[in-house]
């Protein structure tokens, strides 16, 4: 599995928490960034991670700004991407167990390193659950190509 990761200047410590997560795991990561002092824009970070997800570049991403929320609201404007914002262990698994969420978005400002790693590390490593869920998760592709809606 190979995981692009992004944050604006609200993320950069859980993004090198959770890159370090990544090592230890031995997961192979891209980082996009950002090496910012100063402010950045959010979708200038999640835009490019969510394309590679969405293209197959890599298999999933994780986005982190100062709530979670921008990052989450601009991926999820790319068509193919689940992204989900997540604050505690439950969302996390049952996010990839039912929403096969293939990027997830967290806010430093909301959570420590330390929830935002234990987070990660499910995310990471729980596997969809498929079955009634797939049903579910394909209504929404389904819409997204406004093909047809069954
Ligand atoms: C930046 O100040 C902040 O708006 C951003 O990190 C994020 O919280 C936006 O949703």
């Amino acid at each position: 599995m190979k995981v692009a990761i992004a944050s604006d200047h609200g993320g950069i410590t859980i993004r090198k928490e959770i890159i370090s997560l990544m090592e230890e795991l031995e997961i192979e990561y891209e980082d996009l960034g950002c090496e910012c002092s100063t402010s950045v824009d959010y979708p200038d970070y999640a835009i490019p991670v969510a394309e590679k997800v969405a293209s197959g570049e890599v298999d999933r991403g994780i986005l982190i700004c100062g709530t979670g929320i921008g990052m989450s609201i601009s991926a999820n404007k790319v068509m193919g991407i689940r992204c989900a914002l997540v604050h505690d262990a439950f969302s996390a698994k049952a996010t990839r167990e039912h929403n096969d969420s293939n990027i997830l978005a967290m806010g430093e400002r909301v959570i420590g390193p330390g929830i935002a790693r234990e987070i990660a590390k499910i995310w990471l490593t729980t596997p969809f659950e498929g079955g009634r869920h797939e049903n579910r998760v394909n209504k929404i592709r389904l819409y997204e190509e406004k093909d047809l809606y069954v």
